[in-house]
């Protein structure tokens, strides 16, 4: 059996040469490309199809200057340099999409019926899109660094001040400065990682 495998360029830009980048060259991303990170990202699978994830693309030096004094001060330069700095958060009432997304299937009721179910799944099923995130903008040709290192009340506070929104965690994105690239750190053995069941 052959599989239907990408090319080997393609899995190096995807994977293998793929770095975690802490500066970016002053190259503006457009309004135009982060819909195109939109439109890919979205199809990422989650669970019940709930797609929990919510995307705040802070471009603009207002919102950059909202969002500094939240950052833990080593990635505050990193934002500063990023042309799109993203809030992946969660939505803590995803689950009233529910009926739209997951036609054919009460999945609303399963959480409405165990409040219980609905963080975890939040964060679990956000974290994914985040990832899918990553995907699509190494997919696109950019470049980017995610970051915990933040205070998410303040995030938060700032960008969410209703209360239905939670931070998960923030990704910059734009074209690389190779200044910002730290030597590769390993990763671990297959051994180490996996097991065959
Ligand atoms: C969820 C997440 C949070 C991270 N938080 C930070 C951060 O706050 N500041 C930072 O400089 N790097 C942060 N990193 C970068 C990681 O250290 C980096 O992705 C990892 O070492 C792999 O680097 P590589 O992709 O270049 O191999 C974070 C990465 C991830 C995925």
């Amino acid at each position: 059996m052959s599989f239907n495998a990408l090319s080997d360029a393609a899995l190096d830009q995807l994977f293998r040469q793929a770095r975690t980048v802490h500066a970016f060259k002053p190259v503006a991303v457009s309004d135009d490309t982060i819909r195109q990170l939109y439109d890919l990202l979205k199809w990422g699978p989650t669970a019940f199809n709930a797609q929990p994830a919510r995307y705040v693309f802070v471009k603009s030096a207002e919102a950059k200057a909202r969002l500094a004094p939240a950052l833990m001060p080593g990635n505050v330069p990193q934002v500063q340099s990023a042309a799109v700095t993203v809030i992946v958060a969660q939505d803590t009432r995803f689950h009233e999409h529910l009926p739209a997304q997951f036609p054919g299937y009460d999945a609303k009721a399963v959480f409405d019926a165990n409040p219980a179910m609905i963080e975890p799944a939040a964060f679990r099923n956000s974290s994914l899109q985040g990832a899918y995130l990553i995907l699509a903008a190494r997919a696109l040709g950019l470049d980017c660094g995610a970051m915990s290192g933040f205070n998410p009340q303040a995030v938060n506070d700032a960008f969410f001040p209703d209360g239905r929104f939670k931070a998960n965690f923030l990704l910059n994105i734009g074209v690389a400065d190779p200044a910002g690239i730290h030597p590769r750190a390993p990763r671990l053995a297959f051994e180490e990682a996996a097991q065959i069941a």
